[in-house]
């Protein structure tokens, strides 16, 4: 049975032609030449090209004609849409921050994209959820063999149905304005806002309702927190969590005033607060917030900072949420999986004048 989304009038070329001018829009990036001394960080979105990709398979090809997303379950009336039934559907468009759970201290698992697509829960509620259903599971195309997975198994996780019905839980087909690429995802992909990005699936192909714990590989197996007295919990809420754009570590600065620049962001939350200290003893120092923080998105901070002499120097950051969650100074010592890493990051500089 195929059943099309009610669509709200917009012609894809439409979508494309509005997309086309976001696409100008986000000349803004946080890239920037590390040489170029006090340039500022232009703004927040990451350009397609310099996002993080993390695919636990080989990308597989799809083709957008033969592809289909199927919502299956327990639901009264089973969905299966084509790309095109997608598109011509109501879109929303939302800027988002995706950290990898796995992502170091500092490191390039985190990224920020504007996203075209629809709620999930617009697909759910025209499927009628039935009485019971507690799960959603986002099943991708991809399988294949690497990083010690067992033969046949395909990329997989599963969401609570409330976690689902949320508003900001999107199927995404466009990203800064161009569909979304093969690496993240086409033709199409989940987005589990202010989630670490495992929940986020690639090359979504089915979703199922269920009322039963997921039991894949990748909820059970992977992207779990394991306590030392063996305690296992899966991996859901981005933590607070921080990182300098500017200077890089090992920078060389030859200049007396300048202006330490980076970003942090909070998961499902807001970041309130941003801090810096130096050479690891001195007091937390604040940092300006660049704009008024949102929720799920990363939010530029800067430092006006009057190098004292010149030397070498350590600066570490950290951020507290709008609860007052700030990230903790040394990891859980009583952690033993390598995901949710979020101590302060910490870069050496050398100041020359
Ligand atoms: N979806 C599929 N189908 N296969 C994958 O390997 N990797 C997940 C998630 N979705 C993955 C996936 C992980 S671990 C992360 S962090 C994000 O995709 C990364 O998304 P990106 O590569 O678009 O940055």
């Amino acid at each position: 049975m195929l059943a099309v989304v009610a669509t709200s009038g917009l012609a894809s070329s439409y979508l494309r032609g509005q997309l086309g001018s976001l696409r100008a829009g986000t000349a803004l990036s946080p890239g920037f030449d590390a040489a170029s001394s006090n340039e500022t960080v232009k703004g927040v979105v990451t350009p397609n090209i310099d996002f993080f990709i993390r695919n636990h398979f080989r990308t597989p090809s799809i083709s957008e004609e033969k592809w289909n997303l199927e919502i299956s379950g327990m639901v009264a009336k089973p969905l299966k849409l084509s790309y095109s039934d997608l598109l011509l559907t109501s879109s929303v468009r939302r800027p988002l921050t995706l950290e990898c759970a796995g992502n170091l201290s500092g490191g390039g698992g985190v990224s920020t994209a504007v996203w075209s697509g629809l709620p999930l829960e617009v697909l759910l509620k025209q499927a009628g959820v039935q009485a019971g259903a507690t799960t959603v599971v986002f099943h991708g195309a991809d399988s294949g063999e690497g990083e010690g997975v067992p033969p046949g198994i395909h990329f997989a996780r599963a969401i609570p149905l409330e976690k689902a019905m949320d508003p900001s839980t999107l199927l995404a087909y466009e990203m800064n304005g161009a569909p979304l690429p093969p690496e993240h995802g086409f033709p199409l992909r989940a987005l589990v806002s202010g989630w670490y990005g495992m929940d986020s699936v690639k090359w979504l192909t089915h979703v199922e309702v269920s009322q039963e714990a997921f039991k894949g590989y990748f909820q059970q197996e992977r992207y779990v927190a394991v306590k030392s007295n063996g305690e296992r919990q899966t991996i859901t809420r981005m933590r607070v969590n921080s990182k300098f754009l500017r200077p890089l570590n090992d920078e060389e600065i030859r200049v007396k005033a300048y202006r330490i620049e980076g970003v942090a962001w909070a998961g499902e939350g807001k970041v309130s607060k941003v801090e810096l200290r130096f050479d690891g003893d001195g007091a937390w120092q604040p940092a300006v917030l660049g704009e008024s923080p949102v929720a799920m998105v990363w939010t530029p901070w800067s430092y006006a900072w009057s190098i004292p002499r010149p030397g070498q120097y350590t600066i570490e950051v950290r951020a507290t949420d709008g609860e007052g969650n700030s990230q903790p100074l040394v990891r859980d010592p009583d952690r033993k999986d390598d995901y949710e890493l979020n101590t302060p990051h910490r870069i050496s500089v050398s100041a020359r004048s």
